[in-house]
């Protein structure tokens, strides 16, 4: 496993249609379980300071609770303003009953 791979939660704590935010060393991540896949993207919005956890979830979409900006969480890309910036992904390894988050990569497994 690469460097920096790093455990953040068991797969039951983020149950199907819900997001939910770890603390992993610097990070604040946002794990999302979406039909059963799993997707990780940092949590805190790009537009000002919100945790986009404490958002909507809906159809990949999360919609930050603070301005109504919106990504899609698979890739990041913004889905609504006022949001402009992209959101960082991450590549998820699933690992046993564990998400593990590669910090190196983003969704897509290009280097980040
Ligand atoms: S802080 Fe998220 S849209 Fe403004």
């Amino acid at each position: 496993m690469a460097d920096n791979v790093v455990r953040v939660c068991a797969q039951s704590e983020v149950a199907s249609e819900t997001v939910k935010a770890f603390e992993v060393g610097d990070h604040r991540l946002a794990v999302f379980n979406i039909g059963g896949k799993f997707y990780i993207t940092d949590d805190e919005c790009t537009h000002a300071s919100a945790s986009l956890a404490e958002g909507m979830l809906e159809d990949g979409v999360i919609e930050c609770c603070l301005h109504f900006g919106a990504f899609d969480v698979k890739t990041g890309a913004v889905k609504a303003p006022p949001a402009s910036v992209a959101l960082r992904t991450y590549q998820v390894v699933l690992k046993g009953d564990d998400i593990f988050v590669d910090l190196d990569k983003n969704a897509a497994g290009e280097p980040a």
